[in-house]
């Protein structure tokens, strides 16, 4: 920073200059970076406050840097503390005076707040992105697998049978919502804050609406104050992502159960297995439990941002730096999480024949037996208490409520007839139901026809998504 200064006497300690310093993992900024200097530029060649002709030749310097940038051709230099010192260096490296001009009007505290939200909106696209294809996989399972029936669980103790596609389309609201999540997110931060300077705005006669319009941003903001030190679009942003983590690792969780031994309904592709260096059975759902591992390191990442901006006065402090690298983390972990489990889940196979076995212990069509004697004119909770007593006798006598003659049945209540056979047949248990969003094929279809528009929609949104028309 001492480069640009004529404040010190002394130069800074190269212990100052390295704590300082954010350019080690601010490199990925740099497109941004010069983005926001282009429309800065553009923007003081439009109002004359600098000739139209510097602000031209400023911002070709400027492009060919993020070129050279991109070709490994300039090294970023700690002295040079951050991504927007290191770029204004070397403009005025390469057009000498002329390239001075272009911190006119601005501050490193609105340029840092302008470059981390443009990178972030393009990030939220990258995660829709993922959360897109992983809806588009689960729909696709979804479509496969409505006569693959399955017990459905609460307190993980069998409940009542479900199908494959009601499992997996569980999952798929939850992706839904986080992609509505990101896009709220998106709408929140997209205020510009270039022209707030440094905290009080600037008394040169910038145009902000016009650099907010050509930086893609709907408005720019409407505090100084705010502009810089506003770091909800963090916070939000790694809130979401935590929330996405969420929803990985329980769907992990249960892959990973339903990979063992004992319940066998899903097997993963070889490819996305581990084996073991000792016990060579083993085929291990490593992946699966590494993305519930990482959901750790995001809320950390969220704790990390919360604590560091709950105490810090307006405007900017130089504890804001510390959003980056929190940032990023969750970013890229939710990223690469997702890589491998779209991967994962798009390889993997229902194993129909043990979900279905499974429906047969458990009494999981206990609640259809009550429902038969309801529907023959008893009130439910007398109902459910002999259906109860009647679960009793089966364990008792190692039977199942299937293999109860009718006789039995009269025993415990005479309104029992032959047809209760095929009331408590699993495929009639899921196809009874019919309300919005239960298992049957008839709910399925219905939701199934809701997220492929979903799907068409967001993927056009997506195919039209421009951050602006700067690059
Ligand atoms: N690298 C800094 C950051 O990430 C940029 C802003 C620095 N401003 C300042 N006044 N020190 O927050």
């Amino acid at each position: 920073m001492q480069y640009f200064s004529g404040r010190f006497k002394e130069k800074a300690s190269n212990l100052i200059l390295d704590f300082h310093s954010t350019i080690k993992f601010e490199e990925r900024l740099a497109y941004y970076d010069v983005m926001g200097s282009i429309a800065h530029v553009r923007g003081l060649g439009k109002q004359g406050i600098i000739p139209l002709e510097d602000s031209k030749l400023i911002e070709k310097t400027l492009r060919e840097i993020l070129e050279d940038l991109e070709n490994g051709k300039i090294k970023l230099l700690v002295e040079y503390e951050d991504i927007h010192m290191n770029i204004e260096k070397n403009l005025i490296d390469r057009i000498g005076d002329i390239g001075k001009k272009i911190h006119t009007g601005r501050s490193r505290n609105d340029q840092t707040a302008v470059d981390l939200k443009l990178y972030l909106k393009d990030e939220i696209k990258k995660i829709q992105s993922y959360l897109i294809e992983i809806i588009e996989i689960l729909n696709k399972l979804a479509k496969e697998n409505k006569k693959t029936f399955m017990p459905g669980f609460t307190h993980l103790q069998k409940a009542q049978p479900i199908c494959f596609s009601h499992y997996v389309l569980g999952y798929v609201e939850m992706f839904r919502r986080d992609h509505q999540r990101l896009e709220n997110c998106f709408d929140m931060m997209n205020a510009s804050p270039l022209g707030s300077a440094a905290l009080a705005g600037t008394s040169y006669p910038i145009d902000m609406e016009y650099t907010s319009k050509i930086l893609g941003f709907s408005r720019p903001v409407w505090n100084s104050l705010d502009g810089v030190s506003d770091r909800d679009h963090v916070i939000e942003i790694i809130s979401d992502i935590s929330i996405i983590m969420v929803h990985l690792s329980r769907f992990c969780e249960e892959i990973i159960l339903y990979c063992s031994n004992d319940f066998g309904y899903l097997e993963l592709s070889d490819s996305f297995s581990t084996g073991s260096s000792i016990m060579p059975q083993k085929k291990n759902p490593d992946a699966a439990e590494l993305i519930r591992g990482k959901s750790g390191r995001v809320f950390g990442d969220l704790m990390g941002i919360l604590t560091t901006m709950k105490g810090i006065p307006l405007a900017y402090n130089k504890d804001m730096q510390e959003d980056k690298e929190n940032v990023f983390d969750a970013l890229d972990t939710v990223k690469a999480c997702f890589a491998v489990f779209n991967g994962m889940i798009k390889t993997m196979k229902p194993n129909k024949e043990k979900m279905l076995k499974a429906c047969y212990n458990g009494f999981i069509n206990a609640t259809d037996v009550a429902d038969y004697l309801t529907n023959k004119g008893m009130s439910f909770r007398d109902a459910y208490k002999i259906v109860g007593s009647m679960v009793s006798y089966c364990i008792d006598n190692n039977k199942t409520l299937e293999s109860l003659s009718l006789d039995e049945y009269k025993n415990f209540n005479n309104l029992f007839e032959k047809d209760i056979y095929s009331e408590i047949d699993i495929e009639n248990c899921i196809e009874k139901r019919t309300s919005i969003g239960g298992p049957s094929e008839k709910s399925i279809d219905k939701h199934i026809e809701v997220v492929d528009k979903f799907i068409d929609e967001k993927i056009l949104e997506l195919k039209n998504y421009k951050l602006n028309e700067i690059f």
